[in-house]
């Protein structure tokens, strides 16, 4: 039986221009949910969107809102993304000091609750709140931009978090046709991809590409 895929374009990479457009086109192509990339310039070197973006992006996609926060003491904002509409919500392991607060606070909100590895991050560090979780988002690039080179190390990563973990593992980074086999085998179920979706014309095609196994 063929598993289930779930593919998550990065609006990243989108043309912020016609972003609504954008994410009707992924949409209408068979995108899964919609990863929204929040950047601080604190935890990571750069700037996007906040909060107001994705109130306005809820208004126009049924999608599940993906939202990765690579912000310092996401803490002080899961009130504001929860109410903006988001459906998932990762904070980054190093980027906090009570992870178990995190997750409570986002469920608090009827949210899934996720946490994100950069690819320096062993799962040792998410151990005691797997449970807890319902994605764990591998990075498989380091977090701030879009268009870097797959970094092949985090495969292993992959393979001994599923051996610890049932639920979604997401990797995100690098991810285009041919690294998809490779994460997809290691054991990941859901795939973040920006430039290998927004920087080709035929957005389907792409995503079906992504969704094949090796
Ligand atoms: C990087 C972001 C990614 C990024 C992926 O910090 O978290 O979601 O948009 O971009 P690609 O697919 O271009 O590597
Ligand atoms: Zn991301």
């Amino acid at each position: 039986m063929k598993r289930d895929i779930i593919i998550a374009p990065s609006i990243l990479a989108a043309d912020f221009s016609r972003l609504g457009e954008e994410i009707r086109a992924v949409e209408a192509a068979g995108a899964d949910w919609i990863h929204v990339d929040v950047m601080d310039g604190n935890f990571v070197p750069n700037i996007t969107i906040g909060p107001l973006v994705v109130r306005d992006i809820r208004k126009i996609t049924k999608l599940p809102l993906d939202v990765h926060l690579m912000i310092k003491e996401p803490e002080n904002y899961i009130d504001e993304f929860a109410k903006a509409g988001s459906d998932i919500i990762t904070f980054h392991i190093e980027a906090c000091r009570d992870p178990k607060g995190i997750i409570s606070r986002i469920k608090s909100h009827g949210k899934k609750a996720g946490v994100s590895v950069k690819p320096g991050t062993g799962i040792d560090t998410i151990k005691g709140i797997l449970d807890s979780l319902d994605l764990v988002l591998v990075m498989t690039v380091e977090p701030g931009f879009g268009g870097q080179e797959f970094i092949k190390d985090a495969l292993s990563k992959i393979k001994e978090l599923r051996g610890l973990y049932k639920k979604v593992i997401e990797v995100d980074g690098g991810i285009s046709g041919k690294t998809s086999k490779l994460v997809l085998e290691a054991g990941a179920n859901a795939l973040v991809a920006g430039t290998a979706i927004f920087g080709k014309s035929d957005y389907k095609k792409t995503i079906q590409e992504l969704r094949e196994e090796g």
